[in-house]
């Protein structure tokens, strides 16, 4: 054997040494950057640290993920694609379609993924041709409303379940001299209350227009009644709620200088990190109207097509679908479990209302995609809503030409 080869010889087998010892890295794309999101994300740092796998952290604030997801157009189009990234519904869809996420059933096989996850999450976690290209992390629901638990006690009222008692308790709490209801004017926040104030009308008036897009319903008179809804809502506001973020808008219940929040279940993971106590500090209920009913989204993690670091992707992809992490990451995020076989008793009470109303409402087929969080309607229908909700809760449209504008713009978007 010439010297040369000899060397050569070694240096291959110390790069394949390397390969097994050298950990390789993730970069997670993400946009958990509130207090309880980064609580939420160090559990998944960490599982993944604690098996020598590195994290590139690539955050872009913005809650809902608009931001996220535009970065992440421009990441690829350049040509580099994160290795990790948190995704909603149809997104995972269109870039799957688009060819470009990588292909997960090996793990989804040793994990038994398709016996554990319920049809509803699946069906955005597999492309067209069944292949898995996405990891569910968590089922978080937007139909909250939380509660400051002092600011409700001085109405003397019972929490509200009909929207009658909403208003009664918005009323006296505005009485109290507090600001009943704190809201952040950002467009996939109004969304978010929308997605409930729709289902408020009735399940067959959510999925006739949120789902199944029928112009009928999308400019008829319950939709005329839910953007009433919308402007009662907004007289309950304080002046300066345009632009907030929405974990800004939860201190202010969490300080007591609001009332109560109408939010998905990630605003808990902001109660939890100020040392709140369900019960005790704030309260969680569905918002009135919709009890039994779930409008849902989850985040998943799609790996995209990389030239290095598969080996990464697909211990993290296994990771986040383990049971145990599932229990530890949801018990801070405010979400519940992606799998139907995770005990609740590391959950609090709210968390396990979650899991309870989540799997009442998935076998009485009351569960459904949430529109404000991409779980209902492409991007682009998802994007012509927020704009006509945004402008009527800004006061640019009537309740009626909201309606109508529903109809054009969705009309215009498909
Ligand atoms: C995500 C949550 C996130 C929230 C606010 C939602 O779309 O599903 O994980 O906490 O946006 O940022």
């Amino acid at each position: 054997m010439t010297m040369m080869k000899t060397l050569k010889m070694s240096v291959a087998a110390l790069a394949l040494t390397a390969t097994h010892a050298v950990a390789e890295d993730v970069e997670v794309l993400h946009w958990w950057t509130s207090g309880g999101e980064a609580a939420a994300l160090n559990v998944l740092k960490e599982d993944l640290q604690g098996q020598g796998i590195g994290w590139n952290d690539m955050p872009v604030a913005g809650g809902g993920g608009e931001a996220a997801m535009t970065t992440l157009r421009a990441r690829v189009t350049a040509g580099n694609a994160p290795t990790a990234v948190q995704m909603l519904g149809f997104d995972i869809k269109d870039w799957a379609a688009e060819g470009a996420l990588g292909n997960l059933d090996s793990v989804a096989a040793d994990g038994s993924w398709d016996e554990v996850v319920p049809d509803a999450l699946q069906n955005f976690s597999k492309d067209a041709d069944g292949h898995w290209i996405a990891a569910p992390v968590n089922v978080h629901s937007t139909n909250w409303v939380w509660i400051s638990k002092s600011a409700l006690d001085a109405t003397g009222m019972d929490a509200p379940e009909s929207w009658e008692d909403l208003i009664a308790v918005l009323d006296a709490m505005k009485d109290n001299g507090i600001t009943p209801l704190a809201h952040g004017g950002q467009a996939w926040q109004d969304a978010t209350i929308f997605d409930a104030v729709v289902l408020s009308l009735g399940d067959d008036f959510y999925k006739a227009s949120m789902i199944d897009l029928d112009p009928g319903a999308l400019g008829g008179e319950k939709m005329v009644e839910a953007f009433q809804r919308m402007e009662t809502l907004r007289g309950y506001v304080d002046d300066n709620f345009s632009g907030r973020d929405w974990n800004l808008a939860s201190a202010m219940v969490i300080d007591g200088s609001a009332g109560m929040q109408m939010m998905g279940d990630w605003a808990k993971g902001e109660f939890l990190r100020a040392d709140q106590v369900p019960g005790e500090d704030f309260v969680c209920i569905r918002f009135p109207g919709t009890q039994g009913a779930v409008t849902f989204n989850s985040d998943q993690f799609a790996m995209f097509k990389v030239d290095e670091g598969q080996e990464a992707q697909l211990a993290m992809a296994a990771s986040v679908m383990d049971p145990a992490f599932q229990s530890a990451f949801n018990v801070v995020k405010g979400s519940v479990p992606a799998r139907t076989d995770v005990p609740n008793d590391a959950f609090d009470d709210c968390g396990k209302k979650g899991m309870a109303d989540l799997a009442d409402a998935n076998s009485a087929g009351r569960l459904f995609g949430s529109m404000a969080h991409g779980h209902s309607v492409p991007a682009g229908v998802k994007n012509a809503m927020y704009d006509v909700i945004t402008a009527h809760f800004n006061g640019e449209f009537s309740a009626e030409e909201a309606a109508e504008e529903m109809v054009n713009a969705v009309e215009a978007a498909m």
